[in-house]
C-alpha cells in the first residue's frame, strides 16, 4: 500500500520517508505493539471508536500504558493526506525497551488496488493449521504487530494457488483468516466462529451481526468444524480493508457467488455512508 501521509505523537505530522521509530523500540526488537486497520470513506475513518477500544484492550494485554490521544493523531494524518477513500493504519509501540515511553503512529495509505476486481472475481481459500488457544499468553484476540505468523500463511496459501487461508485448529474447527473473519450460509443463516475459540473480533464482523436481520439472515456463532464451511451454499470473509469478500472455491470445493455477500457488502457501504 503506497504511504500518503504519517503522524506521530510528540511530533505532529511528518514526511512519509522520515524515520519514526528508534532502533530498539521493542516493536522491532520483539514484535510487541498493537495496531489497528481502519477502512476511511470520504475522508472519514469508519467505527474509529470500535477500533480503538479493540486497541486499548490489545495494549492491555500487551502491557503498554495506553496514551489516548489517537482520535487527534488519525485526524492530523487523515488532513494531510487528503484522501477521501483510504486506509488508516494506527499503532502503539511501547517505545525504547525500558523507557516506558510509548509512541503512537497514524499513517495514512491508498487502498490496495485490486480490491474491487477481486470482489467480483471472488476469492479461493484454503485451509490452514491455525492456533488460537484460550490461555491469555498466547494472545488469542489481540491485534499485535506479531503478525508474521498470518503474513506466512497467506504466502503459503498464494504458493498453493489459492487467494487467502482460514485457519483451522488441529480438532477441525474453523477459527478466522490471517487478516479476516469468516463466514458461510446454509438456507437463511449466517455462521461465524465465535469469539470465545480465541478469534479477533472484527469491527467489520460487529457490523455484520448488526445488519444481518435487515437482510434476513440469522446469525449463529460457534464452533462448526471445517465439513460445516465445506457444505455450504455460500461462503465470505470480512474485513475492514477488504469489506465482504465472496469465496468461490475453499480447499477445491466450489462455491456460487451468493446473496448474502451481495446483501451485507451493500449494508456495510451505506452503514459507513451514513
Ligand atoms: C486475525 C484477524 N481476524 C479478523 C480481522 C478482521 O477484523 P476487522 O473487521 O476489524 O478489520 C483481522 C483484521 O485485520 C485480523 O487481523
Amino acid at each position: 500500500m503506497t504511504l500518503l501521509a504519517v503522524a506521530v505523537s510528540g511530533r505532529g505530522v511528518v514526511p512519509p520517508e522520515e524515520p519514526v521509530v528508534q532502533a530498539d523500540d521493542e516493536a522491532v526488537l520483539r514484535g510487541r505493539a498493537a495496531f489497528e486497520t481502519v477502512r476511511v470513506y470520504g475522508g472519514t475513518p469508519f467505527r474509529l471508536a470500535g477500533h480503538l477500544a479493540r486497541m486499548q484492550s490489545s495494549a492491555e494485554r500487551l502491557d503498554i500504558v495506553w496514551p489516548g490521544g489517537f482520535e487527534a493523531l488519525a485526524g492530523q494524518a487523515l488532513s494531510a493526506a487528503g484522501a477521501e477513500d483510504a486506509v488508516l493504519r494506527l499503532y502503539l509501540t511501547p517505545g525504547r525497551e525500558r523507557s516506558g515511553r510509548p509512541v503512537s503512529l497514524a499513517l495514512v495509505s491508498a487502498l490496495p488496488d485490486d480490491l474491487e476486481e477481486r470482489r467480483k472475481r471472488g476469492i479461493k481459500l484454503i485451509s490452514l493449521l491455525g492456533v488460537r488457544a484460550e490461555a491469555p499468553w498466547l494472545l488469542g484476540g489481540v491485534k499485535s504487530t506479531s503478525y508474521a505468523v498470518n503474513m506466512a500463511a497467506e504466502t503459503e496459501a498464494w504458493a498453493r494457488g489459492a487467494d487467502d487461508a482460514v485457519f483451522v485448529r488441529d480438532d477441525g474447527v474453523v477459527l478466522e483468516g490471517p487478516v479476516t473473519n469468516v463466514w458461510w450460509r446454509v438456507g437463511c443463516t449466517l455462521y461465524t466462529p465465535s469469539l470465545d475459540l480465541g478469534i479477533l473480533a472484527g469491527v467489520t464482523r460487529a457490523v455484520m451481526i448488526e445488519a444481518a436481520p435487515a437482510a434476513g439472515y440469522e446469525i449463529a456463532e460457534g464452533a462448526y468444524p471445517l465439513a460445516d464451511a465445506l457444505g455450504a451454499e455460500e461462503a465470505f470473509t470480512t474485513s475492514s480493508v477488504r469489506e465482504v469478500m465472496p469465496v468461490v472455491e475453499l480447499d477445491g470445493r466450489a462455491f456460487e457467488r451468493g446473496p448474502a455477500a451481495a446483501a451485507l457488502q451493500q449494508a456495510l457501504r451505506e452503514e459507513a455512508m451514513r
